[in-house]
Formats: structure tokens, C-alpha cells, sequence
């Protein structure tokens, strides 16, 4: 019996010896960009460029500003209605039911709340590899085994392979434009995976960074009654990482899965304001979409031009190929302060890099254009020697940033 199994089905007894067991990984935790980033991360310095979590440096549109501030004397008060607001804009927008939508501060619960519904001991997960991390952590804790597939020459998810590598999946994780490559799996292989997944799963389709990409959304076919749930939030193109508002899209009776497990708190009203605004701003996501690809090409062209090879993203993110072992690099830059990301197991010489805003990129490439020339053993043994690599505060690991 798992974990979770013993805490749903009440048996105290087998929980407590399954506790007593446990090590401190079979805990049940959310795993957002900010944890996972944060894992491996360097005590930031000031002035750090800091290219490392997916997250967007231009913050929220000043109309999202605006409404935050004028919401906060209302901080006192639980204002639900705001909510219902957001919903009727959202559902508005995409013609979409509002029973089909449920609201929650990021999309990181509903994407471990799905886990821990459709996936199980006998129940797969299946995901890509590279791919976002979170939801395996979420498997673990189910005891759900978890199929792994590489992507396709093209960088897409290998939706043959998924369904090959899983007749007993309970869940298929699709994450469109993928985390960490930045690339595409296109509407029709969704509908290929939809066509031919074992009966009674469910296809989860993550698109967080959507908007950033041509890419056609999975919402219709949501509208279309299949078994699948679309994740958005308003960490990424909307610059609201911080403050925290996400959605899952799905039929009703796939969502009231997922309320088993959460869901119900209220949600914060300055998050609800600031995401209304954003939604009614019409130039803001054409806008940052522009900015970021444009930025994401020169930052290309520069890496052509020294020989580079990176992963065609269409996203704020990408993996580059640096040759050389991944964690060798990210030290170095860091000892350089540019904090840039995490790499994945399977592809050990490449290092995700997250688009930042122009200046950003431009220190990103001298840094690394000096890390790459002059990489010796004392420049990685210098990286080293960098002081705190953690500080804790209330039980979380968590960088800190000297003063
Ligand atoms: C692929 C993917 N999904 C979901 C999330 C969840 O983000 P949040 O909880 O901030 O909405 C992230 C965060 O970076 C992500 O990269």
C-alpha cells in the first residue's frame, strides 16, 4: 500500500509504519519552479542576473499593478466575488462553461492534485525527458511507477511512445511549450494521444508558457468532453509568479477529482484583481510574446554565431549544450553571478537557460563567452568557494541573497 493510499483509506496503523519508514523524500510537498530552481541554487549576490526559474523580469502590466494596489484596503476582507469575476472574464474569453474552470494560487496544486487523483500503484505516470520534474514528485508519493519517453528529433513529446511505454497509465503529463526545451507538441499528436490512451487515464496538458509560443491550445478539446485537463497560470507571460494565480480547465466531474485533494482555500484578492486586469489588457500578450522572441533570437543568433547548438524554443526557455558537465557550468557562471539552470540527468551537458530581459542576456553572454574560454580547474574550484550555498527559514530550503 502507498503513502497516499494508506492516508485515503484511513488506515492510521499502516500510515504510521509506512511514517516511521519514510524518508524525508516520500513526503508529500508541492514542487514549484521556485523549489526545484532553488535546489541546487547559489546564495544570490547583489546585482545577480538571475536566468534560473522561468520567470518573467517584467512583472505584472501596470493595469495588474494598479489593481493591486487599489484592491489592498480591501486586504481585510475575503471579497469572493472577485473570483467569480475572474471566472465569468476567463470563461468569457474562451467561450467555456464556468463550471468547466476552477481557480488556484498557481497552476503547480492542480498539477500535483491531478497526480495524486488518476495516478496510483497500478496507475502510470508517463511523462517526457526531458521534461518538468514536478509532477514525478507527485507520482512518487502515489507509489504510481513512473514511464519516462524522450522526445522526438523535433523536440516534441513522442506520443507513440508514451502509449507505448504505459498501457497501464492512469495519467500522460504534456507539457506544450515544454519545460526545459521550449518546444511544441503539436494539437494533433494531442488528439492521437486522446485517440489511443488506455481507457478510464487522462492526457494533462500543461501550457504555462502557451502564450508565448503559436502553439494551438488543448481548451476545445476540454469543450469537446475528452479526458483532459489544461493547466494555465499567471507565473509566465503575465510577470504574476509571485503573485500566485493558475487554473484548471477541465470537465466538471475530472475537476471534482482533484477537490479531493484541495483547492478550497479563498484566493488571494489582489491576485484575482491583478489577473482580471491582465485578462483585459488586449496588447499585453502580443506584446511580451514579440519582446521575448525577439530577445530569445538575438540571444540565438549570438549562440550560432559561436558555435552553439540550443534546443528551437518558443518559449522564455531553453537548453543549451555547453559540452562539457552541466554543473561545472552553472558554478562557473555563478561564481560569475549569473545564476542560469538546472540540468536534467538525461541530457548532462546541457544547462536551461531562461530569457531574461535584454541587459540580462547580454551579461549571460559575456559570462558565459569568459566561463567557456577560460575554463580551467581554478575557475571551477574558484565557483566553489562561494559561501552559503543555503539558508533555511521555517523548515524550507531557500536561497538568500547577501547584502
Ligand atoms: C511547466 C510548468 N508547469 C507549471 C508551473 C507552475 O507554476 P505556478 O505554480 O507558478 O503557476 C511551472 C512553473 O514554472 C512550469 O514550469
Amino acid at each position: 500500500m502507498s503513502e497516499r493510499e494508506a492516508i485515503t483509506k484511513g488506515s492510521r496503523r499502516t500510515f504510521l509504519q509506512l511514517s516511521a519508514a519514510a524518508t524525508a523524500a516520500m513526503a508529500f510537498r508541492i514542487a514549484t519552479e521556485a523549489t526545484l530552481a532553488a535546489e541546487d541554487r547559489n546564495t544570490f549576490h547583489p546585482g545577480a542576473v538571475v536566468i534560473d526559474a522561468n520567470e518573467n523580469p517584467l512583472g505584472p502590466c501596470d493595469a495588474a499593478r494598479k489593481a493591486i494596489v487599489d484592491m489592498a484596503p480591501q486586504g481585510g476582507r475575503y471579497s469572493f466575488w472577485l473570483k467569480e469575476e475572474f471566472v465569468k472574464t476567463f470563461t468569457g474569453m474562451e467561450d467555456l462553461k464556468p463550471e468547466y474552470l476552477r481557480v488556484f494560487p498557481g497552476s503547480s496544486e492542480p498539477l500535483h492534485f491531478s497526480v495524486l487523483a488518476f495516478t496510483s500503484p497500478t496507475k502510470s505516470y508517463v511523462t517526457a525527458d526531458p521534461g518538468y520534474e514536478a509532477g514525478m514528485r507527485a507520482a512518487k508519493f502515489t507509489g504510481a511507477r513512473i514511464a519516462k519517453t524522450p522526445l522526438t528529433k523535433t523536440y516534441a513529446h513522442d506520443v507513440k511512445a508514451m502509449i507505448e511505454a504505459a498501457p497501464d497509465a492512469g495519467l500522460f503529463y504534456v507539457c506544450t511549450p515544454n519545460n526545459p526545451t521550449g518546444t511544441m507538441t503539436s494539437h494533433s499528436d494531442i488528439e492521437q494521444l486522446l485517440a489511443a490512451k488506455p481507457k478510464g487515464s487522462v492526457v494533462l496538458v500543461d501550457e504555462a508558457y502557451i502564450h508565448f509560443s503559436d502553439g494551438v491550445s488543448a481548451i476545445d478539446l476540454v469543450k469537446a468532453g475528452q479526458d483532459v485537463i489544461v493547466l494555465r497560470t499567471f507565473s509566465k507571460i503575465y510577470g504574476m509568479a509571485g503573485i500566485r494565480c493558475g487554473m484548471a480547465i477541465a470537465r466538471p466531474d475530472l475537476l471534482a477529482k482533484l477537490e479531493t485533494y484541495g483547492g478550497w482555500s479563498a484566493m488571494p484578492i489582489t491576485a484575482m484583481a491583478a489577473a482580471t486586469a491582465s485578462l483585459k489588457h488586449e496588447h499585453l500578450v502580443p506584446e511580451r510574446k514579440q519582446l521575448n522572441a525577439a530577445i530569445r533570437q538575438k540571444t540565438f543568433d549570438w549562440l550560432d554565431r559561436q558555435g552553439y547548438t540550443y534546443t528551437p524554443s518558443q518559449s522564455n526557455c531553453f537548453m543549451l549544450d555547453a559540452k562539457r558537465p552541466a554543473k561545472e557550468v552553472i558554478d562557473a557562471m555563478a561564481a560569475r553571478n549569473v545564476y542560469i539552470g538546472r540540468p536534467w540527468p538525461v541530457w548532462p551537458t546541457h544547462v536551461r537557460i531562461t530569457v531574461g530581459t535584454l541587459p540580462e542576456m547580454e551579461a549571460f553572454q559575456s559570462a558565459f563567452d569568459a566561463v567557456m574560454k577560460n575554463f580551467t580547474a581554478t575557475g571551477y574550484a574558484a565557483s566553489l568557494s562561494l559561501k552559503t550555498r543555503r539558508s533555511y527559514s521555517d523548515g524550507q530550503c531557500w536561497p538568500r541573497v547577501l547584502s
